[in-house]
């Protein structure tokens, strides 16, 4: 299954989660900001990384246009989500993980910090769930 990791990042955390998950999975990463929609939805899996922003919600002047342009033409390709978070309790994943709905195929990883901070066990479920 051909796959490609989609992410925005305002300082770094994202990102670098973003590229572990990309070299784990020996696919394409690419910051949203400079992604072609059509080259994007060249993939049957795709994994959206943007961590919480506002209020609970996905960074919406950069991410958000350009992830609802490519989720309006997502048909029935797989999603995975991931992001990371700094205070709250991960509300933004579970609003995001509803709002994808039946595309998604398994929970989202939410990571308090970078990189370095992941919780191992979850992050095996979910590369596990990707491996496809
Ligand atoms: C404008 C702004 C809003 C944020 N809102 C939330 C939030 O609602 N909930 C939360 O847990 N963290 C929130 N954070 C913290 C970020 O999610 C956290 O710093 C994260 O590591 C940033 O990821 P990045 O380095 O990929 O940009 C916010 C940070 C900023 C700058």
């Amino acid at each position: 299954m051909k796959k490609i990791v989609v992410y925005w990042s305002g300082t770094g955390n994202t990102e670098e989660i973003a590229n572990k998950i990309a070299g784990d999975l020996s696919c394409d990463v690419v910051n949203i900001n400079s992604a072609s929609i059509d080259d994007v939805l060249a993939n049957d899996l795709i994994i959206f990384g943007c961590p919480a922003m506002g209020a609970e919600e996905l960074e919406d002047t950069e991410f958000r246009p350009i992830y609802d342009a490519i989720m309006a033409e997502i048909g029935d390709k797989k999603v995975a989500l991931f992001g990371s978070y700094g205070w709250g309790d991960g509300e933004w994943m579970r609003n995001w993980e509803a709002e994808v709905g039946a595309n998604l195929v398994t929970k989202g990883l939410i990571v308090n910090g970078g990189a370095s901070d992941i919780i191992d066990s979850d992050y095996q479920e979910f590369i596990g769930a990707l491996n496809i």
